[in-house]
């Protein structure tokens, strides 16, 4: 194991059939190097045995808040407090009803009031159960109050029916609730001497000296990434538009606002370039003409002409010998065929699309989804953002290599630099 701390979980186990697939999660769980106490409640054990689990887990399985002895040896607020991730999987409909109610009669529920951990579920129930308004309404709330909600996975069920609910498979929950494995542990760092520009964050674009045109980008993708190839090896610069959130250490910045600015600030610094990636969400337009003072609301109707801004991420995809170019492309629908679109039309190598809207995507803390590069395709299942990153860099490190060695972008005459 490499000297970063172990990441300790509380697996809550509930009474479906997909507890039968809880020993396996336990071990992968493991295998990231977490320390995993599980909790069972009454009508998991009907499905999976205590002696299996604390095999596996190599610690005694808790199942009773009002067990003497395990409280002598850890109290359960003592638990609730060691816990850096409680994750309940399976979820049935009926412990995600009570964590919504916020009762709490039995062990797992009471952690869950008592933490101060992040709580993940990954909820498996019949789909028509699934799809039932009283579920749906419970897994709002509980994503309302930030528990994250893993899956359900779409396919056949264990009733013999097919639907969405079933519980996704380990591996996935695993890589949504772990950190990447350190790349210590993995071998050379992948991205080692190689120089990676990320754009990150929204654009702004003035009106007059007081108003701005932006977006809901919060920057969290483009800044995890950043870090992820810090991590990795690579020597970072960050060009990110205006963001809430601290700069990652170890990666040089350059801050800026409008789309205009950000086009200059990357290609003042993209000659060793061996990686780009733009992760920002750059506002498409920018005024015609920026008022030099407050506009006035002196008129029932105003009007703003607006001018269509450079495309950063395609006019680097278009230079001489210039970086790997990755995308990013938010859509709120036909994600496949949007996606290809952008790969091909802007001469990228790779694009990383996902739905957004309805909740997703913009400003959270999880992010889902699928990858797309000329040769081929992988889909990421929901996770918090900083492991998508880990994720992502090590497709994009796996990638680049491939593309040294087979180089399949097409030279596409060059756009003219603007401002
Ligand atoms: O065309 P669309 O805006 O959907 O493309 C999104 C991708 O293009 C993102 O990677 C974004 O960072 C990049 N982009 C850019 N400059 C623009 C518009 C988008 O670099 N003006």
């Amino acid at each position: 194991m490499s000297c970063m701390s172990r990441q300790k979980i509380i697996l809550g186990i509930t009474g479906g059939i997909a507890a039968y697939k809880t020993p396996e999660l336990i071990r992968r769980l493991k295998d990231r190097g977490a320390d995993v106490q599980v909790v069972l409640t009454r009508s998991a054990r009907e499905f999976v045995t205590e002696t299996t689990l604390q095999a596996v887990s190599g610690l005694p399985v808790r199942t009773n808040l009002w067990d003497k002895e395990a409280e002598a040896a850890m109290g359960h607020i003592e638990l609730a407090r060691w816990a850096d991730l409680v994750l309940i999987a399976p979820a049935t409909a009926e412990i995600m009803a009570r964590l919504a109610s916020g009762a709490a009669p039995d062990l797992l529920t009471t952690l869950c009031l008592a933490t101060g951990a992040p709580i993940a579920i990954a909820p498996a129930m019949n789909h028509v159960m699934w799809s039932n308004p009283a579920v749906q309404e419970n897994r709002q709330k509980l994503a309302d109050r930030g528990f994250r909600i893993l899956g359900p996975a779409d396919g056949d069920q264990a009733c013999g029916e097919s639907g969405p609910g079933r519980m996704l498979e380990p591996d996935d929950i695993v890589k949504a609730v772990t950190a990447p494995i350190a790349v210590a542990e993995v071998g050379p760092a992948p991205l080692a001497g190689k120089n990676v520009m990320i754009t990150a964050g929204p654009t702004i674009e003035p009106i007059d000296p007081v108003r701005f045109i932006s977006n809901r980008s919060s920057g969290k993708m483009g800044y995890a990434l950043a870090a992820s190839a810090r991590d990795a090896g690579a020597s970072v610069i960050l060009i990110s538009g205006p963001a809430n959130i601290p700069l990652p250490d170890g990666v040089d910045s350059i801050s800026v606002e409008s789309a205009r600015e950000m086009f200059a600030a990357v290609h003042a610094n993209i000659d060793d370039v061996d990686i780009f990636v733009g992760a920002a969400a750059v506002g498409d337009y920018h005024a015609a003409d920026v008022k030099p003072e407050k506009i006035k609301k002196s008129h029932e109707n105003l009007s703003i002409t607006l001018v269509k801004n450079p495309d950063i991420l395609s006019s680097v995809a278009r230079l001489k010998d210039g970086p790997f170019t990755v995308g990013f492309a938010a859509e709120t629908e036909n994600l496949h065929e949007h996606a290809f679109g952008k790969l091909e039309n802007k001469n990228l190598d790779m694009i990383v699309a996902n739905l957004v809207g309805k909740g997703r995507g913009f400003d959270k803390d999880d992010n889902a989804v699928e990858v797309f590069w000329h040769e081929g395709e992988r889909a990421f299942p929901l996770m918090n953002k900083k492991t998508l990153a880990g994720e992502l860099v090590t497709l994009i490190a796996e990638r680049y290599q491939v593309s040294l060695q087979t180089d399949t972008k097409t030279e596409l005459p060059s756009i003219a630099v603007r401002d």
